[in-house]
């Protein structure tokens, strides 16, 4: 099987997921979260490089302040049992998204996972957080509007290349793959840029049932596609 080097998944569902058992979204926001970290552990042996996954986005804060608060600490204990497991993990992990409008404490401990796990030689882990792709773009277009105004370099000296490097995922390859979970057909922000040209997947599994087995469902299925390029 032709493995994609970088897999990108919006995990959506929990909330559904919760409402279908009479519970209150936080218990499907959990399950979502126990799920992830489970999925991770899975990939780990795959051979795949990359996997992003969106986890709030810049849209996320109009939630009630009781979801967003509740998701704020559910996120403070994920990055809490990575440091206190990291002995027992392999993968690597980082951020992208606005980080500075995160509480500082999720800050420092994002900074803080990221530097434990650096020296792991597993799958590299990015979590989408506080992300948006026309934020992203956004404060991409402002720094290298700075330069130009400090004459680092010429307005007809930008080019594709440079404005991805100037992205939140500089550092990696684009994903082949997008995967959105609970049946919703759309990006909602995420990596626009970046999908330009990436397969599509959309499973009606619910983020808390989304197991390694419909990701590897997912693979077959991207193998399957034939990818043109806009050639023939
Ligand atoms: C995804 O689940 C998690 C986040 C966006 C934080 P949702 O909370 O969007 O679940 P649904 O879409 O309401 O079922
Ligand atoms: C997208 O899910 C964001 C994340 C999964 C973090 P949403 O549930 O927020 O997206 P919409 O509102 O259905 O577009
Ligand atoms: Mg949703």
């Amino acid at each position: 099987m032709n493995l994609p080097e970088h897999i990108a998944v919006i995990m959506d569902g929990n909330g559904r997921w919760a409402k279908k058992r009479f519970l209150p979204r936080m218990v499907g926001h959990r399950t979502g979260s126990e799920n992830l970290k489970k999925l991770i552990n899975d990939c780990d042996d795959l051979g795949l490089k990359h996997i992003t996954f969106y986890a709030f986005s810049t849209e996320n804060w109009k939630r009630s302040q009781e979801e967003v608060s509740n998701l704020m600490d559910l996120l403070r204990e994920y990055l809490d049992d990575h440091i206190k497991n990291e002995k027992d993990n392999n993968f690597k992990i980082d951020f992208i998204g606005d980080m500075s409008k995160l509480a500082p404490d999720i800050q420092e401990k994002m900074v803080l996972v990221r530097k434990l796990y650096s020296t792991h030689k597993g799958i590299f882990v990015h979590i989408a957080m506080n992300y948006g792709s026309r934020d992203e773009i956004t404060r991409a277009v402002r720094k290298i509007s700075q330069e130009v105004r400090d004459g680092s370099f010429e307005p007809e000296d930008i080019t594709e290349e440079m404005i991805s490097s100037y992205l939140d995922t500089s550092s990696y390859p684009d994903p082949e793959l997008l995967i959105r979970t609970s049946g919703e057909m759309r990006l909602s922000n995420f990596l626009m840029w970046q999908l330009a040209y990436s397969e599509f997947y959309f499973s009606d599994k619910l983020w808390p049932d989304f197991k390694i087995k419909d990701l590897l469902e997912a693979v077959e299925a991207y193998n399957n596609r034939e990818r043109r390029f806009g050639g023939r």
